[in-house]
């Protein structure tokens, strides 16, 4: 059911990443090189589920969500890449933007994708002005200063400095988007309120799990496998071990599990979010 219900969600945020940038140049095409290469698509797949919760969101809004929600995450992975920070040269199972169309191209790409997120929504012909800010606000301040780029900047902190909080820098560097990715469909501040902290909970747990299969499948990933060992990253499975690292994550969705099925009350919307929790523990890549 999942891979399904991602291979749908997959296949309408492609065409409109086609649609939108069809007029082709050096930075649309490397902007389309990364973000249509093979993914999971489960940032846009937990937009399309927690659409289903107020359900009241135009397909079109919905997609151009996803959409820019992907988009923000193609660009994160593009600069994680680069050779200053994780100078990796695999990404999603092709060589990584920098590789591919150079340095300078892949830096220019990652900003025009971060651009572009901003603009789909900005443009986006059904959602309310005051949705399109909230949204607005929400991604951006995910990504920005307190968000995403300061995970990312601990991150390389934590090469040399072994003593930073791990869980702090796993839900700001990736933590942050996934949150977005459940509250920017909804507009009810109560359930938002109740999401928000779930939803950053399950973000922590997903990156628990990229460090545990950096280790248990380093070969399915299409991504260079050795990069935590290389860069002397401090990951969850270092400081905790691989076994506590697993529990934890678990634990963590389980939680999640419980908590939403005790609030939401639209079946449809429960049944997919709890596929959806239950894969980002259980995925293989
Ligand atoms: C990889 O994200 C980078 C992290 C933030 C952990 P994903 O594992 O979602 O990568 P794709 O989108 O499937 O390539
Ligand atoms: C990526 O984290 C986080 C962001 C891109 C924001 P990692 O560096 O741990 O992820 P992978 O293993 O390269 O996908
Ligand atoms: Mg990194
Ligand atoms: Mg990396």
């Amino acid at each position: 059911m999942i891979d399904e219900f991602l291979a749908e969600c997959r296949e309408k945020v492609t065409s409109n990443f086609q649609n939108s940038l069809k007029e082709r140049s050096k930075i649309s095409d490397a902007m389309l090189y990364t973000s249509l290469a093979p993914s999971k698509c489960l940032r846009a797949g937990i937009v399309f589920a927690t659409s289903k919760i107020e359900n009241i969101l135009s397909e079109r809004s919905i997609v151009n969500i996803a959409t820019a929600i992907e988009s923000l995450h193609s660009y994160s992975l593009i600069h994680d890449d680069l050779p200053a920070m994780d100078n990796d040269d695999l990404r999603r199972g092709i060589p990584s933007n920098h590789i591919k169309f150079g340095e300078a191209t892949a830096i220019l790409a990652g900003d025009a994708l971060q651009a572009f997120a901003f603009q789909l929504i900005a443009e986006d012909k059904d959602l309310s002005d005051s949705h399109k800010i909230k949204i607005i606000s929400e991604i951006s301040s995910a990504c920005g200063f307190k968000g995403m780029v300061l995970g990312q900047q601990m991150d390389l902190d934590a090469e040399n400095e072994p003593n930073e909080n791990i869980e702090e820098i796993h839900s700001l560097k990736t933590g942050k988007l996934i949150r977005s990715s459940f509250i920017s469909p909804l507009q009810d501040e109560n359930t938002i309120k109740f999401l928000s902290p779930i939803a950053e909970q399950v973000g922590l747990a997903f990156q628990i799990i990229d460090d545990v299969l950096e280790t248990t499948n380093p070969n399915g990933l299409g991504k260079n496998s050795e990069s935590d060992i290389r860069n002397n990253k401090l990951t969850y499975v270092k400081q905790f071990g691989l076994d506590k690292a697993v529990t934890d994550a678990k634990l963590i969705i389980k939680k999640a599990n419980l908590q939403l099925a005790n609030e939401i009350k639209n079946h449809d919307a429960i049944d997919i979010l709890t596929v959806i929790l239950d894969y980002i523990v259980e995925r293989k890549n």
